[in-house]
């Protein structure tokens, strides 16, 4: 990532969330009409004019990655406010919608969206294009995960410690090195009882095989390409072993066909994750 420049790799996701809104069956994964133009390249007319890529296998399988990753977050987070959660932190927001969206979820919590400034600066020139305003419970949290605590970042804000947080951190611990993911978790694991964090993470190379190992090795690529390379990924129960040692008391390991069985089965648009996706929920 270049210094002072937006994250590019928000905007994949983004597009995809959108691509998912206008291509896939009911019910969506993720119901999220806000991200269709959210960002440029999400447009519909945009999307139905390139159908023979968006429609390709790997990106099919892609953006039921993006959508089921924020169902995961989206249902737990529903999870934590049934028992008196109020405060969210999206932790790299990059373009995540749920803020915006008009849903007695969003409007009862206070959430903070935390991010590298450049990417909050291009997110907020978006939603002003698009007449969209900030609602007065969403606060921005410039973050810089590799050189600045999280705990730095929320005190200068009005997040309160004093109350239970639930936190998702989507699509970014792959691009951060191990020490800022497990200083962040620290973060997460100071504030009281009952908080939580769901986030996904990479396995390990040598964990995979056939045909997710090639497509995951593409990703791998392209955003290296883009200037934002993968420094981090994980053995699956090395890392759940490790969260339960600093001090977790339930770590949860949803892997691709817990999924698959939860949120794709009975589908009959084809759309499936096809074994890629390692998510984690924890909770203090
Ligand atoms: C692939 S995007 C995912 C965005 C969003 N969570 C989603 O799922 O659509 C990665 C996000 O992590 C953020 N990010 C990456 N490295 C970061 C760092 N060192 N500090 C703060 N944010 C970072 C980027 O700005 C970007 O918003």
């Amino acid at each position: 990532m270049k210094e002072g420049e937006a994250s590019f790799t928000a905007r994949f996701p983004a597009i995809l969330r959108a691509a998912h809104q206008v291509l896939d069956g009911n019910p969506k994964i993720l119901d999220d009409p806000l991200s269709i133009g959210f960002v440029e390249g999400a447009e519909e007319s945009e999307i139905q004019t390139n159908l023979e890529r968006y429609q390709s296998p790997p990106l099919v399988q892609a953006r039921a990655w993006f959508a089921m990753r924020h169902r995961f977050a989206e249902d737990s987070l529903a999870q934590a406010m049934a028992n008196g959660t109020r405060q969210y932190v999206v932790l790299g927001a990059g373009l995540d919608t749920f803020a915006y969206r008009p849903s007695q979820a969003s409007s009862a919590l206070h959430i903070f969206e935390v991010d590298y400034p450049a990417t909050q600066v291009w997110k907020k020139e978006r939603l002003a294009a698009l007449q969209i305003a900030i609602p007065k419970h969403v606060s921005y949290v410039p973050v810089d995960f590799e050189r600045q605590s999280l705990a730095q970042g929320l005190a200068q804000s009005d997040f309160d410690f004093s109350s239970p947080a639930f936190f998702s951190w989507l699509g970014v611990t792959m691009y951060l090195e191990r020490d800022a993911v497990f200083n962040t978790l620290k973060t997460i694991l100071s504030m009281p009882l009952s908080s939580q964090v769901a986030f996904d993470f990479e396995l390990d190379e040598a964990a995979l095989q056939g045909q997710v190992k090639r497509s995951i090795a593409k990703a791998s690529a392209s955003a290296a390409r883009r200037g934002e390379p993968w420094k981090s990924r994980f053995k699956a129960s090395d890392l759940q072993k490790t969260l339960l040692d600093m001090g977790f008391r339930e770590v949860t390991y949803f892997n691709a066909s817990q999924a698959e069985e939860r949120y794709f089965s009975g589908r009959k648009d084809g759309l499936s994750l096809n074994g890629a996706g390692h998510m984690i929920l924890a909770r203090v």
